[in-house]
């Protein structure tokens, strides 16, 4: 760690201090040889798992063939594959095109880029709390000023931000269901207000956002959402890098939420641990930018498109859709008995194996709990579980474990979790009982 301080920045930000040696399935061991249970994923990114044995033997069949040509000099049929893949998969029966990239925030750009150049208007609509990279058009998409966007400004213009379904704390102080999902209907007073509806390229949404707390809206909001930009000539970007890839029990969490994006962008589980990312569109869009206008040198490397067909083998075969599914009913029944003990835990959201706890000093206030949430997640990983927090308030605990986890590894996981709530709980009940 002394090494790490002195020649890594301080920016890029690690949730725990645990240096890893090796990885498998859902387990981590660290450098000193301690075993600890994955509900991080390396954020997300490890659906298949830690070195799912197909996604090995794909890159390693990759590595012995070439590495690099750069698809911008020397095409390569993995790269095409994938695209085909990708464009048979997305929601939509219609035709489509991708391009692949390599980061999420790299992927979010260049939607903005395909929308802007199929629509020729300027401006983009986002949401509050929503976060899709550290780029500066994603990060101009980003909600949350601390850490991601202070001291970074002045960030690109034309982007414009509406309140999400965040019903655990509307915006608006209406209750849902008597609120008729007033968020979404109320984007069209964002029409007269904020910015002309014509002048709008894109709304850009994650179907559950990540970063911002796993905030799940209700079935109504997307439909309405969908119906208004339809209306008014703009396309939807649905950003799935972390809700993809069979996280919320479907290949695409689109699929839940009745919406059919123009453009999809994913990333992080993609490729199970490799560098990728993928924007996959209707063709009319993707085909807008001229022949060299998007690409990039080292975008669709071949290990990770090798590596990404592999991941959609994986899912497949193991029905890791359905095991999304088991795995958040394990986790909701424990969870139900949480909330149910300790006033802390304030909800328990989210779909399918995309699962969170938002933390709270009191049911009745709503206070964000946030130093308690670091209380946790320290706890877990002092006791052998890597768990990663989110919201805007940092009062989440998230839950991102391979899909391929155990039953008996969840249950581990979910015991050291129980015993950290419970220790974090009894600290504050200490505390508040000693005479000040
Ligand atoms: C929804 C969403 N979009 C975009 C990004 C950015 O992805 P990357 O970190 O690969 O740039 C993230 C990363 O967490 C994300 O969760």
């Amino acid at each position: 760690m002394r090494r790490r301080n002195a020649a890594v920045v301080q920016g890029a930000f690690h949730a725990t201090p645990v240096f890893v040696a090796k990885a498998e399935g859902a387990v981590i061991e660290d450098v000193d040889g301690n075993r600890m249970i994955d509900f991080a994923g390396g954020i997300g990114c490890l659906n298949t798992g830690h070195r799912a044995p197909a996604v090995v033997e794909a890159v390693r069949r990759q590595l012995d063939r070439f590495l690099h040509t750069s698809f911008n000099v020397l095409p390569y049929e993995g790269y095409v594959r994938l695209a085909e893949r990708l464009n048979r998969l997305a929601p939509g029966a219609f035709p489509k095109k991708t391009l692949l990239v390599n980061s999420g925030a790299e992927a979010v750009e260049n939607a903005i880029k395909f929308a802007r150049c199929y629509t020729k208007r300027p401006s983009i609509l986002c949401f509050d709390d929503a976060f899709h990279g550290r780029t500066y058009m994603a990060m101009a998409l980003t909600s949350k000023t601390h850490p991601y966007k202070a001291g970074f400004e002045p960030f690109p213009s034309d982007v414009y931000r509406v309140p999400f379904a965040y019903c655990f704390r509307c915006a608006y102080s209406l209750q849902y269901p008597s609120c008729e999902t007033y968020c979404a209907r109320h984007i069209e007073d964002a029409f007269k207000r904020v910015v002309a509806a014509e002048s709008v390229a894109a709304v850009i949404f994650e179907p559950i956002m990540g970063e911002g707390g796993f905030i799940t809206p209700p079935p109504e909001f997307f439909p309405i959402l969908a119906e208004i930009c339809r209306k008014h000539g703009i396309l939807l970007i649905a950003d799935e890098v972390q809700t993809g890839f069979a996280r919320t029990g479907a290949l695409f969490a689109c699929e839940h939420i009745g919406v059919v994006p123009d453009l999809l962008v994913t990333a992080k589980s993609l490729s199970g641990g490799l560098p990728l990312a993928a924007i996959t569109g209707r063709v009319e869009i993707m085909d807008a930018p001229g022949v060299g206008a998007v690409g990039g040198t080292f975008g669709g490397n071949p290990a990770a498109c090798e590596a990404a067909l592999a991941v959609l083998d994986v899912i497949e075969k193991d029905r890791l859709c359905d095991q999304a599914i088991l795995l958040g009913e394990r986790f909701r029944k424990r969870a139900a008995e949480w909330q149910k003990r300790w006033e802390l835990v304030g909800e328990i959201r989210g779909l399918g194996a995309m699962q969170a706890l938002e933390l709270v000093r009191s049911r009745q206030t709503r206070e964000p709990a946030e130093l308690e949430t670091k209380q946790i997640s320290q706890y877990c990983y002092e006791h052998g579980l890597i768990t990663i927090t989110a919201g805007t308030y940092g009062n989440v605990i998230r839950l991102l474990m391979p899909l391929v986890i155990r039953n008996a590894q969840m249950d581990e996981g979910l015991d050291v979790l129980e015993s950290a709530l419970q220790a974090v709980c009894d600290r504050k009940k200490e505390a508040a009982s000693q005479p000040v």
